[in-house]
């Protein structure tokens, strides 16, 4: 650590890991910019394929946010629309410029029954905290907007994996997303990883310089906890013992 960083917390890796979960819903107040370099030079020892460290990150907060925001509600409530649309009002909205996600990976996707098991707990469970019913489904449009608003968070990250490592570049931008996960809960801070704001990278691509060969994995709501029961929340986990693979016989 250099004189005039922030200090870290003491918090022990197993106590972070154990305690860190999703925040849902932040306060307003803003995340002064040295703390989040700080947070992300933590990150950066996340290790790497041969050290390459093949990510990149957007930070939006302030105006900057707010515009990249209101991008995407944009696109999202335009995706609603085209949803609902009969066949002809699809190709009115394709005729005059609809194209539907223009995001580097999909996030639109069929869980195989063996995930899709605990994709659906989560989201009950999601629900059930904000007092969500299954058929309402205008609460629950209203409950996915909030990505896009970054539940409220001051701070927006944008993680954006070369595409030139194969799996990889995801890879190792998966650990480099934990680690900011984990070094923003240890200082104090709370995120939520978000795939969501992966569906459109045109938002973020038009108000940062991206090299080419990286491409938008994901997002990350950046900034202090709300005490809405939201926070609270905490899906159950596999065991060790449900991970493990039997050996063959
Ligand atoms: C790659 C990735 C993408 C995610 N995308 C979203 C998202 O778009 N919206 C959301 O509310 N949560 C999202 N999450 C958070 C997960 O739902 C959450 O990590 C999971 O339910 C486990 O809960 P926990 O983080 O509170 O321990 C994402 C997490 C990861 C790792």
């Amino acid at each position: 650590m250099k004189d005039g960083d922030t200090p870290a917390n003491s918090m022990d890796v197993c106590t972070a890991l154990a305690t860190r979960r999703s925040v849902r819903d932040f306060r307003p107040d803003r995340v002064p910019e040295a703390l989040i370099d700080d947070i992300l030079s933590d990150a950066l020892n996340a290790p790497s394929w041969g050290n390459v460290q093949p990510y990149r990150v957007a930070v939006a907060s302030g105006d900057v946010a707010k515009a990249i925001s209101a991008d995407y509600m944009h696109h999202f409530t335009e995706g609603g629309r085209f949803q609902k649309a009969s066949a002809m009002g699809k190709l009115k909205m394709w005729l005059s410029g609809f194209r539907g996600p223009d995001g580097d990976h999909t996030t639109i996707m069929t869980y195989p029954d063996e995930l899709n098991e605990r994709y659906r707990e989560t989201g009950k469970g999601i629900y059930g905290v904000l007092g969500i019913g299954r058929e309402d489904k205008a609460a629950r449009v209203r409950q996915m907007a909030r990505n896009f608003e970054f539940f409220g968070a001051p701070t927006a990250l944008f993680i954006f994996a070369s595409e030139e490592l194969g799996a990889y570049g995801p890879l190792d931008a998966g650990a480099f997303i934990q680690s900011i996960a984990l070094a923003a809960h240890a200082r104090g801070l709370g995120t939520c990883a978000q795939a969501a704001l992966a569906t459109w990278a045109s938002p973020v691509r038009s108000r940062f310089e991206v090299p080419s060969g990286y491409k938008l994995i994901c997002g990350m709501a950046l900034g202090y906890a709300s005490d809405a029961p939201i926070n609270s929340f905490a899906p159950v986990r596999r065991t060790a013992e449900n991970v493990k693979l039997s050996l063959k016989s």
